[in-house]
């Protein structure tokens, strides 16, 4: 008999919601986290603490920027260890919540670091290094990724700083620059601007945000940029010095031309993150990552017979939602269950001002695959609540089958898309036509009625101004 139904390596949001299904259904579960909290990178350095931050800086700058247009009188100023410590308090909530719903789901927190060790086997190194083997019928590797390294640019975590870092500075700089003009670059670039920052950012690409819309990429470096935000797109970083009181950095346009130096009190490098199976034994189940560092799987399963993977560590998006629609469905097939994950709506979200909220496929993914597709778009300034709330930039684009009207792809950037991109998931899901959502009513006055507008726009009726 075996110790364990299923032993899960890694306690991020792949991991952990693994595991609380597992315990759900009836599993002998066991989940091996080294980290001291659980919740992996998402609920520790990344995806929760930085909206922590997100959140706070962005009030700090509507008090500031906004509130006296509303007929607000306000003294404001920055308490930087206060907004750090609230960031801290809500992640330690989350973290302690992950904790009481694995002993509540009978979930064992293996302490340490996991290591397979042939079929079946798990073993685990504690923080006293002694080593203790578990069987497992199932095993799950769900360990995540780490920031990817620049040569030239060495991390220090002081002045340079990887997002880990951006995510605790000791002060407001006066000039940061960011490296890659991607989802954290923005983000965490966002927040230091808020809060006071000079940013610049220099990006590899000729455009920021790759792989996104390109209308959509387009108009959220508009607005950025008249934030205040530098760009420097088409830039090759050849190296960063840095000193007790600040970094200089050098970089080359990638087209040819002169180097330029760019001095600045911190540096944050964000050009994407890599798998992480540091250690794991992958060799002793005869399993070989890609070449990029990824593992193969097929439903989850990896080519070692009871091995399952998920996460950032396998192909895909590196988003927490992915990982735990993942964690979920590979359990449910060991459990012997239907387990399934729709690669097609997985949602995208970037949390600047203003949010962008995607889902399925951009304008450009459709026309490289010969698709015929109707586009519906509509403005936040033709929409009443967005205008009374002295919000109204961006747009809901809604792209629909030419043919059979269903929807294909969504693409939105204004205040709060974020919570409004679940509705055509669930749309998608049911494989709707623009039409059933165009002929959905909405409540009024909401910037939801946005998504309605843009959905009546496939078939040129938008009426709302
Ligand atoms: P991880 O969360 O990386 O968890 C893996 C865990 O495994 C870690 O805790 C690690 O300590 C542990 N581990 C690794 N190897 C071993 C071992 N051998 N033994 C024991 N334990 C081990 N995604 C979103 O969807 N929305 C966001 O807003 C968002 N914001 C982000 C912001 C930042 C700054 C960053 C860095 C990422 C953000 N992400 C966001 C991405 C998100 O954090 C990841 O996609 C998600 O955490 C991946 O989950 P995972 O379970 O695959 O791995
Ligand atoms: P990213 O892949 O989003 O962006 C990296 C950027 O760096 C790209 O624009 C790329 O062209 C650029 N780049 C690459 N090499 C470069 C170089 N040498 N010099 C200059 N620019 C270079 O990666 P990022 O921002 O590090 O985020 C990692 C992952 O974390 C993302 O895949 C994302 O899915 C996830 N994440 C998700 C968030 C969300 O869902 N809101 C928030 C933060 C992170």
């Amino acid at each position: 008999m075996a110790e364990y139904d299923v032993v899960i390596i890694g306690a991020g949001p792949g991991g952990y919601n693994a595991a609380i299904r597992a315990g759900q259904l009836g599993l002998k579960v066991a989940c091996v986290e080294s980290r001291a909290t659980l919740g992996g990178t998402c609920l520790n350095v990344g995806c929760m603490p930085s909206k922590a931050l997100l959140h706070a800086s962005e009030f700090y700058e509507i008090a500031q920027k906004d509130f006296a247009g509303l007929g607000i009188d306000a003294k404001v100023a920055l308490n930087l260890p206060n907004m750090m410590k609230q960031k801290a308090d809500s992640v330690a909530q989350l973290t302690k919540g992950v904790e009481f719903l694995f002993k509540k789901n009978k979930v064992d927190w293996l302490k340490g670091k996991g290591r397979i060790a042939g079929p079946g086997k798990v073993a685990v190194t504690g923080a006293d290094g002694a080593e203790v083997v578990h069987d497992a019928k199932a095993i799950v590797i769900a360990t995540g990724s780490e920031p990817a390294p620049l040569p030239g640019v060495v991390v220090d975590n002081k002045r340079i700083v990887d997002s880990t870092g951006a995510l605790s500075l000791p002060e407001v700089p006066k000039k940061l620059i960011v490296i890659g003009a991607g989802v954290i670059g923005l983000e965490l670039g966002s927040v230091w601007r808020r809060l006071g920052a000079e940013v610049t950012v220099v990006e590899y690409l000729d455009r920021i945000t790759p792989g996104l819309d390109e209308e959509t990429a387009k108009t959220l470096q508009r607005s950025l940029t008249k934030q205040g935000v530098v760009f420097k797109l088409g830039a090759k970083v050849t190296g960063a010095t840095a000193s007790a009181k600040g970094v200089e950095l050098t970089f080359e346009p990638v087209a040819g031309g002169a180097a330029e130096t760019l001095s600045a009190d911190y540096v944050l490098l964000a050009i994407g993150r890599r798998p992480y199976t540091e250690g794991l034994g992958l060799e002793s189940v005869g399993i070989t990552p890609d070449k990029r560092g990824f593992l193969d799987t097929d439903h989850g399963r990896t080519s070692a017979a009871g091995v399952w993977a998920i996460g950032d560590v396998t192909h895909g998006p590196m988003l927490a939602h992915k990982a735990e629609d993942e964690g979920v469905a590979v359990i449910e097939l060991i459990a012997g269950r239907a387990g399934h994950v729709n690669y097609g709506i997985i949602p995208s979200v970037i949390y600047t001002f203003p949010e962008v909220a995607v889902v399925g496929k951009t304008e450009e993914e459709l026309k490289a695959a010969g698709v015929a597709y109707k586009v519906g778009k509509f403005p936040f300034t033709a929409n009443s609540r967005a205008k009374i709330n002295h919000e109204a930039e961006g747009f809901v684009k809604v792209l629909a089958d030419a043919k059979t009207d269903r929807v294909l792809g969504v693409h939105m950037i204004g205040p709060d898309v974020s919570e409004m991109i679940g509705e055509y998931c669930v749309a998608m899901e049911f494989a709707a036509a623009s039409e059933d959502v165009a002929r959905t009513c909405h409540p009024h006055p909401t910037r939801s009625e946005a998504l309605r507008q843009a959905a009546m726009g496939v078939e040129g009726w938008t009426m709302q101004a």
